[in-house]
């Protein structure tokens, strides 16, 4: 295990900031190096190096592989469903860019793994609603949507015709409490528990009764790090792993959040994003993944609320 130097990109986000204190845990803080285009994340500083990098700059980017001896990326970088709705060029171009970048790059190297995430985004109005199948139908409404589906067989492609050994899953909306989200249309279930706590309401911008897949972030990393742990003949998936954690709706996570905090009120006044979220499955079908790597979460609904409170108070 000490012979992998990590890259992990969009460090200081959302996810990057709890998977790159996890992997330092594995690695070890020196074999595990964090980078973003904005600065350290607050939470980082003091356990590990640190560079600057812009995954668009290829040539910056390539360099830094080299001369850090990286023999694993992970690539967090992108822009999110709400934020690309609102500059469609700008998250396209990252979002592919940012993931031909990397795969060229691991390519040359001849990278151990690379993980990129895609995300239920994928999925569209045409997808089914419940329980929603790993090869079904997939036509995506949103930019955002559209790039993780493109970004996948991107990822496929250089599995198959280089032998890259790239792995990914399609996250649901990801619930943490240790750094901001960034711009999604699941943000609502982060919010909520900071008004709960500060104001004892909140106003959704998602109507009472939308299911939307979600997860709580402990699940996503040990979901991440076991995918990645994988032996490589269990990976029957190159494009991205359907991956499930619970369903819920506004209504019922302020009704978990009610047996804490009684007083709390919840309204509704659903924006741009309510048809975002419409066009997204209620639920997803993760049992190819349960049977290739043994997926198994954690946290359900009444856990995952219990912890966030316990947590952000
Ligand atoms: N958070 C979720 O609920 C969720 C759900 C599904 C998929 N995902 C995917 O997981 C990945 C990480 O998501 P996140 O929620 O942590 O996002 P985030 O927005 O919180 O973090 C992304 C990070 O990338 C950095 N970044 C942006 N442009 C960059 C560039 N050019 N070069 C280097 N860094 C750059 C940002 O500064 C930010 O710190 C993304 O691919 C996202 O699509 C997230």
């Amino acid at each position: 295990m000490s012979k992998e130097k990590i890259l992990v990109i969009g460090a200081s986000g959302q996810i990057g900031v709890e998977l790159t204190l996890a992997l330092r845990k594995i690695y070890g803080n020196n074999n595990v190096v964090a980078s973003d285009l904005r600065e350290e994340n607050s939470l980082l500083k003091g356990t590990g190096p640190y560079v600057s990098i812009d995954v668009m700059n290829k040539e910056m980017l390539h360099v830094q592989v080299i001369r850090q001896n990286i023999t694993q990326i992970y690539l967090l970088a992108a822009i999110l469903s709400a934020t690309g709705e609102k500059n469609p060029t700008l998250a396209w171009n990252l979002n592919m860019q940012g993931l031909l970048n990397v795969l060229d790059i691991a390519r040359e190297e001849k990278l151990h793994k690379v993980y990129w995430p895609s995300s239920i985004a994928v999925f569209g109005p045409t997808s089914p609603k419940v329980d929603c199948p790993q090869q079904t139908i997939i036509e995506p409404i949103t930019v955002y949507g559209i790039s993780k589906y493109a970004g996948e067989f991107w990822c496929n492609y250089y599995h198959q015709r280089w032998g890259v050994d790239i792995r990914s899953l399609r996250y649901p909306g990801l619930i943490s409490y240790k750094s901001a989200p960034g711009g999604g249309t699941t943000d609502y279930a982060i919010e909520i528990f900071y008004e709960a706590l500060e104001n004892k309401k909140y106003t959704c911008f998602l109507s009472e009764d939308t299911y939307l897949p979600m997860m709580y972030m402990p699940d996503a990393i040990d979901a991440t790090i076991q995918l990645m742990e994988a032996p490589a003949e269990k990976i029957s998936i190159h494009t991205s792993y359907n991956l499930a954690g619970i369903s819920f709706s506004p209504k019922e996570i302020a009704a978990a959040i009610q047996q804490h905090i009684p007083e709390f009120q919840i309204s509704y006044q659903p924006d741009y994003r309510q048809t975002i979220a419409n066009s997204w499955p209620q639920s997803i079908d993760d049992s190819i993944a349960k049977n290739d790597w043994g997926w198994k979460k954690e946290f359900d609904l009444e856990r995952m609320t219990t912890d966030m409170l316990a947590n952000l108070k």
